[in-house]
């Protein structure tokens, strides 16, 4: 692959001609093939032939997360299990994970929208590409792989831990790019400034991010303190994994959805129904292209916007802000851990290392917000003072401050853990 794809720069009106006609094979096919659609189709009362339109789409029942672990391990697939030629899990921190599958077509699919992405962030064939994503039933590490072989680059699959080592690596083979977890990133720029090595001067150029949310202000720490440009990617396992929409360079304004085998809706979370493009809501998605698991409006919990295309002519999402499942409600008031991260970034001498603490106590639910001081042996009064008056003002909650030493808190291997509940003491 080199240089863009025709349909990154079709008209809108090719792009909406090549989704209404992949979408109706989709429903056709998931309809037939899958138990679960034909009965919650047929239970609206809606079916195949009842999509003439994109707009038709919103008839559909909507697809939860309990629909597909109620269909664990394999009911969700629409082909015989001998067609497929990889499974992939989600952790989920309880119950069963939730399996996806993929035949040799899907698998090509994802390649080319992760060479794609990769291309849109700046990668070019021949870049050496260091995969700090986990390998494994997690689709981060292979993911990027695939995309990053297919764009023709020169892959080292470090996968996930071993930060020590993923920094010699750095040092020695002198990757372009490197795609990475934000927060595990900043454990690798600290382990380079442990071992003497100035982040800003390694040959790393290009950061593609994601996996969890991440601020601008984490991506201007990011850029300044490792010399890099850092975009966004985002994408789900139930999707397809990473390279569902990603931020491209030139514009570094919220990713690019790649619509033509993606293609997404907000909805109000609490009504379901649809919002217009420019309001946040959470993101549905519906796969165009799939043959293993389609995906018929897929509820992701993830809250965005939708935004008109300016790179290409796929329509953006605005920087997640949490899934739904992160919000925290304290005295009322909704929190997300970006909103908290925010305000720590902009606070001169914290570290972005963070973690918020919940507790209830009756029916009281209190926020202890414990961000580490960037250096040592310093008094920190001021910061706690700034950071209390900042959350208040622009979070609209009380939240108790206390500032930990350096290199205290646990350091993210992956996807970061960004809030703990805690017992009432
Ligand atoms: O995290 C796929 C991925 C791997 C994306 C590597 C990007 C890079 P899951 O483990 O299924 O898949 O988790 C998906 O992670 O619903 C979001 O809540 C969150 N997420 C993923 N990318 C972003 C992002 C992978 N760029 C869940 N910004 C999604 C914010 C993200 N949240």
């Amino acid at each position: 692959m080199d240089g863009l794809e025709a349909i990154e720069t079709a008209s809108v009106d090719e792009l909406r001609s090549v989704q209404l006609s992949r979408l109706k094979d989709t429903v056709r096919h998931a309809y037939d093939n899958v138990a679960h659609y034909k009965a919650s189709f047929d239970a609206a009362g809606v079916g195949p032939d009842d999509i003439t339109s994109l707009d038709d789409l919103s008839k559909l029942p909507l697809l939860t997360k309990a629909d597909l672990r109620d269909n664990y391990p394999f009911g969700m697939f629409a082909v015989p299990r001998t067609d497929l030629v990889r499974l992939h899990a989600s952790s989920g921190t309880t119950g069963k994970p939730t399996v996806v599958g993929y035949t040799q077509n899907d698998i090509d699919m994802w390649a080319q929208v992760m060479a794609r992405s990769i291309y849109a962030a700046g990668g070019r064939k021949g870049d050496i590409t260091h995969v700090a994503y986990g390998y494994g039933l997690f689709t981060g590490g292979l993911g990027a792989h695939y995309g990053a072989e297919r764009l023709g680059c020169t892959v080292v699959p470090v996968s996930g831990g071993q930060t020590e080592k993923q920094v010699t690596l750095i040092a020695d083979f002198e990757p372009r790019i490197i795609l990475v977890t934000p927060s595990y990133c900043l454990n690798l720029i600290d382990e380079m400034e442990r071992q003497g090595i100035d982040p800003k001067a390694t040959s790393l150029e290009i950061g593609i991010f994601g996996a969890e949310p991440w601020t601008d202000g984490m991506r201007a720490e990011i850029e300044a303190r490792l010399g890099i440009d850092a975009v966004d990617i985002y994408g789900l396992s139930e999707v397809i994994g990473p390279g569902v929409s990603q931020e491209c360079i030139e514009t570094k304004d919220g990713p690019t959805i790649w619509e033509d085998h993606f293609y997404p809706e907000v909805i109000n979370p609490e009504t379901g129904e649809l919002v217009p493009d420019g309001t946040e809501g959470e993101l549905v998605f519906t796969s165009l292209t799939k043959e293993a698991m389609p995906i018929i409006r897929y509820r992701t919990r993830d809250l965005t916007t939708l935004l008109p295309g300016t790179a290409r002519t796929m329509r953006r999402m605005a920087k997640v802000t949490g899934r739904s499942d992160d919000m925290l409600i304290i005295r009322g008031v909704n929190v997300f851990p970006t909103q908290v991260e925010a305000e720590i970034l902009k606070v001169d001498g914290l570290s972005p290392h963070y973690v918020l603490e919940t507790s209830t106590d009756g029916n009281m639910a209190s926020l202890a917000v414990r961000v580490e001081a960037a250096e040592a042996g310093t008094d920190t009064t001021a910061q706690v003072d700034r950071l209390t008056t900042h959350i208040k003002e622009n979070v609209g909650v009380s939240a108790a401050v206390v500032i930990e030493p350096p290199e205290t808190l646990p350091r993210s291997q992956g996807k970061a853990v960004r809030v703990i509940a805690k017992d009432p003491s």
